[in-house]
């Protein structure tokens, strides 16, 4: 089968090697599936620099996220049968930029049934992620204010979606035009287009000088030292990502005086030490797709030759909304 190889570390588009390689053969507890589509996520790029906190031995294919036709099972896996649409991680080295993957049965989800094989590809971390973080970490309630940094990003867009389906006015952050009307697309109450103008007045202005109640921050950096300046009385700000490359730190005499909260927010740990909350919460998001509440957007349905490509202008940070490979 065709499958994306690193061998050394480096930027994808260098790195990334086609290969002709056996295909993988379920141990006990994996499923052998048939990539529909595998998403592009910003955990794909550092595996390939190997600055990511999993380091797979090499050689390993990336791709950490997708949605599969099950085709076998492995000796002691039950419940699954082939043919069946699953959603989930992948088990790397064999990971989802190749033709088939492995994953893990436990950690496998049904496909909701209104998603296409694109759409489905990235609804299991990005939604997941936004969840945990808006509900179980930061308690958004209803009539609150929401702050999305990267909001035409990968987890970003599906915050918005989520807040806005949790009844929250969300204010989107994006670097540039295209990613603006995305954001709006996205249902964002208001957006800011960061080459063009400071968040922090905007964020003030329009909640009456409050500020947001809950920040939801994947990039770190400045965004994240910028937003404790307009975080409300009893706010709390989201440490979901760094995708700027700079991990901040906090003046906690800050969060001290305005009383704010600084939350951290790891998904995966989830998955680890608390599945049942998993599960129950992918039955919520099935059940927010089937109302039309959430959905992912898929600007770029591209193919497995596009990979490389795909990473590195998600690395660099030019991509608008969801990207997705297709074997
Ligand atoms: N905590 C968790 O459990 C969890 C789960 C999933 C992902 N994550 C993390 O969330 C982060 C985002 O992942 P993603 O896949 O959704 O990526 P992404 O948002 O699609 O891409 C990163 C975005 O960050 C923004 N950005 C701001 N400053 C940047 C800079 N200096 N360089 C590059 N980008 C910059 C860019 O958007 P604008 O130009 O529009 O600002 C860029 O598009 C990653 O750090 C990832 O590891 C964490």
């Amino acid at each position: 089968m065709k499958s994306w190889q690193v061998s050394r570390h480096g930027e994808p588009e260098d790195v990334l090697e086609l290969a002709e390689v056996p295909r993988p053969v379920p141990g006990p507890g994996q499923l052998l599936v048939r990539v529909l589509g595998a998403a592009a996520n910003f955990p794909d790029v550092l595996l390939c620099r190997g600055t990511y906190q999993v380091r797979p031995p090499l050689p390993f294919c990336p791709g950490v996220e997708l949605c599969g036709e099950v085709t076998e099972t492995g000796p002691d896996v039950t419940g699954f049968t082939p043919g069946g649409r699953v959603i989930g991680g992948a088990e790397l080295p064999a990971g989802a930029f190749a033709e088939y993957a492995l994953m893990d049965a436990a950690r496998a989800l049904p496909a909701p049934e209104n998603l296409d094989d694109a759409e489905a590809a990235p609804f299991h971390i990005t939604y997941q992620t936004g969840w945990f973080g808006l509900h179980r970490r930061a308690n958004l309630a209803a009539g609150e204010t929401l702050l999305v940094h990267a909001a035409a990003g990968g987890v970003g867009s599906g915050a918005i979606q989520l807040g806005k389906a949790a009844g929250a006015r969300v204010i989107g952050v994006v670097g540039g035009p295209r990613k603006a009307a995305l954001a709006r697309q996205l249902g964002a109450d208001l957006v800011v287009d960061r080459y063009e103008e400071d968040f922090v007045p905007v964020v003030k202005e329009a909640t009456g000088g409050r500020g947001a109640d809950v920040v939801y921050d994947p990039v770190g950096g400045e965004a994240f030292q910028k937003s404790t300046k307009c975080i409300a009385f009893e706010g709390r700000i989201l440490v979901v990502g760094f995708a700027s490359g700079v991990i901040p730190s906090a003046a906690l005499n800050h969060a001290l005086v305005k009383n704010y909260s600084i939350v951290g927010l790891h998904w995966g740990l989830y998955e680890r030490l608390d599945p049942a909350a998993v599960r129950a919460c992918h039955a919520e998001l099935t059940k927010l797709v089937a109302a039309g509440l959430i959905r992912p957007l898929i600007t770029e349905r591209l193919s497995l030759a596009d990979v490389p490509d795909g990473l590195r202008r998600l690395a660099a940070g030019t991509t608008v909304g969801r990207l997705v490979f297709q074997p």
